[in-house]
C-alpha cells in the first residue's frame, strides 16, 4: 500500500515536473529579458486614475462615450471641398478599428475618397477631385492605439508641450503653423485634435451639434464650460481626446501574460518575445508601456511619395522627421519609434509604407541595410544593424507581434450607431453599398 502511494507520488511529482519545468522555462526566460513586466502592463480603458492624462482635461465616462460617437461621426464633415462629399468622411475614415486604426493601404484619404472595402483598403480618390483637393497626408497614418503613453503626437513628435517638447518653443507654429496650439499647453492629444479637426474639415457649431443630435451629450460631458463655447472645436476635440486615451489593447495575449495567465500565450510568442527582448534588440527603441517610445531614430525607410502616395512629393517637409519640426540638422530624418500593437490587422509599414508585411518589416531590420538613399550614413540609428537571426528566430519574432500583441476585441471600442444615424466611418454611396448600410 504505502510502496504504492509512494509510486504515485514519485511518478506523478516527476510529470508534474517536467510538464511545469517545459511550460515554465521560456517564461522564466521571459521573465529574466524584460524585468519587471508591470512596466509593460497597460491599463484598463476605464481605469481612469491610471490612464496617462493632460491636467486640462480629466478623464470622464461621459467625455469617453461622446468622444466614441464623435470619432466615427460623419455628421460634421461639412467643410469639404465639393458639395458631393459633405457628410460623407471621419476621423475613422483613415483610423479604421480593424486595421488596428490604420487604413489597410499606403495612405488614408477622408475628404475627396470613396469606398472603403474590408479594412479601407479599397479607398479611392473621387474623380469629382484632383489630388491637390483631397484630405490626405505625406505619410502613413499611426494608429491611435495606446496613444495614451505618447507624450509627444505625430511621426515627428510636434505636438505636446513637454517631454522632448521643452525647450523647442521658438519653434511652434513655424514649419507646421498648427503647432502653435503647443502654446496653450492642452495637452498633446487635446492640441493636435482641434488642429486635426480643422484639417480634416470637421467642423463643430451648435447649430450643427444640434442638428446631428448631441447636444445633450455635450451639456453631460461639458456641464462647467459655459454654454457659449460648449459645441465647439475644442470640447469636441477634448471628448475625442478622452475617448483615445482609452484605447487600450488589454486583451492581447502579451497582457494577459504579463497580468500572470502563463497559457495566453503560445509557445511560438513566447520564443518571439524573447527574440525581441534579447538577442534582436528591439527593445533598445520599443520600450515603453505601448511597445514604442518618444524618442526619435532613422532607419533610413523610403518616404511615401516613393510607394504611391498622393499630394506627396520628394519636398514633402513630412520625409523630414523630427529635423523638420525642430529644424535641428541632427534630428534630421528621425522618426518617432510607433507603437505595435495589432500591426497584423493591417500593412503596409514605416512612415512611407515602403513594406508590406511584418515579414518584410523583420527583415529589413534583420539586414540593417537603409534603403533611402537620401539618408547620410551618419544619421542612421548604431541599433540598426545587421542581427544574424534565423528562420526560426524571425517566424518567433513574427508571430509575437502579429498574435502575441494582438487584442483580439477592439470591437469594443467601436459605437454602435452615431447620433447622426449616418453610415460610418463613411458615409459615401460607394462605401454605403461596401458596408451594408442601406
Ligand atoms: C486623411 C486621413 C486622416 C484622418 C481623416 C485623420 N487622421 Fe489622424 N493621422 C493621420 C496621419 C497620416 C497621421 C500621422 C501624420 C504624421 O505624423 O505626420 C495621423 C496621426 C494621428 C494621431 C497621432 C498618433 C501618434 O501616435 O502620434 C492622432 C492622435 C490622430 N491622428 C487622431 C485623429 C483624429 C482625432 C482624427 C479626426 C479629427 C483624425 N486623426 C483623422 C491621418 C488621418
Ligand atoms: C533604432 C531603434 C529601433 C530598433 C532597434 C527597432 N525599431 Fe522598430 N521602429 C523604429 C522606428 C523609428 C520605426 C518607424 C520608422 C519609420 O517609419 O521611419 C519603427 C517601426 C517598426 C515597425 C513598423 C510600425 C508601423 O507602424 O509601421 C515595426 C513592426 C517594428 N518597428 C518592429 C521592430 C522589431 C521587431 C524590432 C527588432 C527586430 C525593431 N522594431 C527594432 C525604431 C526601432
Amino acid at each position: 500500500m504505502r510502496k504504492t502511494y509512494l509510486i504515485f507520488f514519485t511518478i506523478s511529482a516527476f510529470v508534474f515536473a517536467c510538464t511545469h519545468e517545459s511550460f515554465g522555462t521560456l517564461d522564466l526566460e521571459m521573465l529574466n529579458l524584460i524585468g519587471d513586466p508591470k512596466h509593460y502592463q497597460l491599463p484598463d480603458s476605464d481605469d481612469f486614475a491610471n490612464i496617462p492624462q493632460s491636467e486640462a482635461n480629466p478623464l470622464t465616462a461621459s467625455k469617453v462615450s461622446l468622444g466614441k460617437m464623435l470619432f466615427y461621426e460623419p455628421g460634421f464633415g461639412v467643410e469639404a471641398t465639393h458639395p458631393e462629399n459633405r457628410r460623407t468622411f471621419s476621423c475613422g475614415s483613415c483610423h479604421i478599428p480593424s486595421a488596428g486604426f490604420r487604413p489597410g493601404r499606403i495612405q488614408g484619404i477622408a475628404d475627396g475618397g470613396l469606398g472603403i472595402g474590408v479594412n479601407g483598403e479599397a479607398r479611392m480618390m473621387s474623380n469629382v477631385y484632383v489630388p491637390s483637393e483631397i484630405d490626405a497626408q505625406g505619410a502613413r497614418p499611426l494608429s491611435v492605439l495606446n496613444v495614451a503613453f505618447v507624450t509627444n503626437t505625430m511621426w515627428n513628435g510636434s505636438f505636446g508641450s513637454e517631454g522632448v517638447n521643452a525647450g523647442t518653443e521658438a519653434r511652434w507654429g513655424v514649419a507646421d503653423p498648427g503647432t502653435a496650439i503647443n502654446h496653450e499647453r492642452l495637452g498633446a492629444l487635446e492640441g493636435q485634435n482641434i488642429e486635426g479637426l480643422k484639417v480634416h474639415r470637421l467642423l463643430y457649431t451648435k447649430e450643427l451639434v444640434e442638428a446631428n443630435g448631441y447636444k445633450q451629450f455635450f451639456d453631460e460631458a461639458f456641464p462647467d464650460v459655459p454654454t457659449a463655447e460648449r459645441y465647439t472645436r475644442k470640447t469636441a476635440s477634448f471628448a475625442i481626446s478622452a475617448y483615445l486615451r482609452s484605447l487600450l489593447t488589454t486583451e492581447a495575449p502579451f497582457q494577459r501574460w504579463i497580468k500572470g495567465d502563463r497559457a495566453a500565450m503560445t509557445e511560438e510568442q513566447k520564443r518571439g518575445a524573447i527574440v525581441f527582448f534579447g538577442k534582436a534588440g528591439c527593445v533598445r527603441c520599443h520600450n515603453e508601456p505601448n511597445l514604442g517610445s518618444v524618442t526619435f531614430q532613422a532607419l533610413g525607410v523610403e518616404d511615401l511619395f516613393e510607394n504611391g502616395g498622393l499630394k506627396t512629393s520628394q519636398a514633402d517637409l513630412r520625409n523630414l522627421g523630427r529635423g523638420g519640426f525642430t529644424g535641428n540638422p541632427d534630428d534630421l530624418y528621425k522618426f518617432r519609434v510607433p507603437q505595435l500593437y495589432n500591426l497584423g490587422d493591417s500593412g503596409p509599414y514605416f512612415h512611407g509604407s515602403s513594406k508590406q508585411t511584418l515579414e518584410e518589416v523583420i527583415e529589413y531590420f534583420n539586414n540593417g541595410v537603409h534603403e533611402n538613399p537620401r539618408v547620410p550614413a551618419s544619421q542612421i540609428s548604431p541599433f540598426f544593424h545587421p542581427l544574424g537571426l534565423n528562420e526560426e528566430e524571425k517566424k518567433d519574432l513574427v508571430a509575437f507581434i502579429r498574435d502575441g500583441l494582438r487584442d483580439p476585441n477592439l470591437q469594443r471600442y467601436v459605437p454602435e450607431q452615431v447620433m447622426s444615424g449616418l453610415c460610418f466611418p463613411n458615409n459615401d454611396a460607394v462605401s454605403q453599398a461596401q458596408m451594408g448600410c442601406n
